[in-house]
């Protein structure tokens, strides 16, 4: 199966701020059409829909951030209907790939609010690591890239 991270386009809009995470991770993220206006305010910002086999299953919003070389992954999530079935650990790896292509990246940071066991799971299995801060109630991880 193949993941892919494709722009938001007037096809794709309306189905994209449609998907949904579970009701009790609604604290955990913001809506995507919350997430798509924040790009309003951050134009440098790049909103993406995650398509797995062309089927759209999610969405990421990644920031190349205040620090250079560190862009964010301001947002990640994956539609209550298909969660589970590895897609958000491939949405991850190809925001990150996108990020070390795109911005030369020499890490990627992202936080997450700490109750978030199932996301501090698979930022830790995929190589991110606590660097110790929190940011507006927040933990704080990176991955690094290249060194
Ligand atoms: C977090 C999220 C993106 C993960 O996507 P997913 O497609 O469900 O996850 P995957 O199937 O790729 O599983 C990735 C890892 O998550 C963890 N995980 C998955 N399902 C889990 C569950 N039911 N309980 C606990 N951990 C779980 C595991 O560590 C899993 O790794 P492994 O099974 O390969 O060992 C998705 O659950 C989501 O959108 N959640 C709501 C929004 C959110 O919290 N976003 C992150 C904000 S920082």
């Amino acid at each position: 199966m193949s993941v892919d991270l494709r722009p938001i386009t007037r096809a794709n809009f309306r189905d994209v701020i449609r998907l949904e995470v579970l009701p009790e991770q609604s604290t955990f993220v913001a809506s995507n059409a919350v997430s798509i206006a924040e790009t309003y305010l951050r134009p440098e910002a790049e909103p993406r829909a995650v398509y797995a086999d062309d089927e759209l299953v999610g969405f990421v919003l990644l920031d190349p951030g205040g620090r250079p070389g560190e862009p964010e992954l301001v947002r990640l999530m994956i539609d209550h209907r298909f969660q589970g079935r590895g897609l958000g650990r491939r949405a991850l790896e190809a925001a990150v790939d996108h990020a070390g292509r795109e911005y030369a990246a020499q890490s990627v940071r992202l936080t997450f609010v700490p109750s978030n066991e199932r996301a501090r799971a698979l930022y830790l299995s995929a190589g991110f690591e606590e660097t110790g801060e929190v940011e507006y109630g927040e933990t704080v991880m990176v991955r690094k890239l290249r060194s």
